[in-house]
């Protein structure tokens, strides 16, 4: 097939090509490399071996930028990673958020209808859960937001799933991610948030690569196992090959779902902390610390959906995560080179 992939510069994107091009299909990248670096798509075409992907340098919001790569070559889906993430900065500039996540959305979604692409499989997140009442949390949990960004993924769900609504040949995956780590095994690439990391593992391992001094353990008074956070940490290249199931899915037919993509286990933050000095050899010095505003206690998923639907199931276990986060962090201890702002 041949797949749109918007964000594909991006660090779940970019592992996600890789295993579309793996596949078979044939893949062209969308993206303003707002929050990715120009070299990723180097780094995919040494990784896959063969003449360097398509890439355009397009914001999604332009309307007729984007439908003008739609429209050039017929595409069978399109995959929607890009969005700002960061909830931290959502609450600074939340303007910027609904507008660059819904309205990137709303454009791709007209591009989509002007050029007749029917197939669309969306990065959602577990954000959309926010304090969940059951674990482990099911698709049909009650969803509300808790911040910024995560209105914007229930907004874009909501649009995607009114446009399916009104047109019966459109058809979208919705993904709800729970908390993607890890890297390509073959440690080109990986992610590298600019500035301070907003999640643990980043954190972690610029803490082992000497760039950090300490981690901030952000409590250890939770009604957990030993007092810190509890999360389902999924693998990257697992949670690339599901988008690859997805499309086959929307290709074989089958009706719009909305998807968790977890492991079903959730991980304290100290027991990840001991899994990564494990698979590193580092020591990680920790320092513990007040609750981060917003934070939960627990969420884990329960990812028996994926599997009924797409026959998908995680295979990569935390030693795996903390391997090759670590082995892309150690062999890019600065990460990519990144564009001048
Ligand atoms: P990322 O920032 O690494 O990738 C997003 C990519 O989209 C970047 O390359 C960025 O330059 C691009 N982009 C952003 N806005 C754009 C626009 N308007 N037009 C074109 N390109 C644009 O983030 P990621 O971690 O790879 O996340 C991918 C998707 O998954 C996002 O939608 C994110 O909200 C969602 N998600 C991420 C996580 C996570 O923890 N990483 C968890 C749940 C959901
Ligand atoms: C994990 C655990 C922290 C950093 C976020 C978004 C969510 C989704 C995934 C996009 C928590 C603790 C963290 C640190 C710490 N993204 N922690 N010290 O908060 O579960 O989810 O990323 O959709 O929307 O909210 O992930 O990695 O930030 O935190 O102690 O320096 O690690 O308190 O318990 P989170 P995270």
């Amino acid at each position: 097939m041949r797949i749109l992939v918007c964000g594909g510069a991006g660090y779940i994107g970019s592992h996600a090509c890789v295993v579309l091009a793996e596949r078979g299909h044939e893949v062209v990248i969308v993206d303003s490399f707002v929050n990715s670096s120009p070299e990723v798509p180097q780094r995919l075409a040494r990784l896959v071996g063969r003449r360097p992907f398509e890439v355009h340098r397009i914001d999604v919001r332009d309307r007729a930028a984007t439908g003008k790569v739609l429209s050039g070559g017929r595409f069978d889906a399109v995959l929607h990673f890009a969005a700002l993430k960061a909830v931290g900065e959502s609450w600074q500039r939340p303007l910027e958020y609904f507008d660059n996540n819904i309205g990137g959305t709303i454009q791709l979604l007209h591009a989509m209808r002007d050029a007749g692409v029917g197939s669309l499989v969306f990065s959602s997140s577990a954000t959309v859960y926010g304090n969940p009442e059951r674990l482990p949390v099911r698709e049909d949990a009650c969803v509300s937001a808790t911040n910024p960004y995560g209105r914007t993924k229930l907004v874009m769900e909501h649009l995607i799933g009114d446009v399916c609504a009104a047109d019966p040949g459109f058809r979208a995956v919705n993904l709800r991610y729970f908390n993607p780590v890890g890297a390509h095994p073959s440690g080109l690439i990986g992610e590298d948030p600019a500035g301070e990391p907003n999640n643990l593992m980043p954190y972690i391992c610029q803490v082992a690569v000497g760039r950090r001094k300490q981690l901030n353990v952000y409590g250890n008074d939770w009604p957990t196992c030993d007092g810190t956070g509890v999360r389902d940490y999924i693998h990257v290249m697992d949670l690339a090959r599901a988008h690859a199931d997805a499309i086959d899915y929307l290709a074989d037919g089958h009706d719009s779902a909305t998807v968790n993509l977890g492991t079903g286990t959730g991980l304290s933050v100290l027991q990840l902390v001991k899994a990564f000095e494990r698979a590193s050899g580092r020591e990680i010095p920790c320092r513990m610390t007040e609750r981060r505003i917003g934070d939960v206690a627990q969420v884990y998923a329960d990812p028996g959906l994926a599997h009924r639907l797409f026959g998908w199931r995680s295979e990569l276990d935390v030693e795996a995560m903390c391997r090759d986060a670590w082995r892309w962090q150690s062999s890019n201890p600065d990460g990519y080179r990144r564009a001048p702002a």
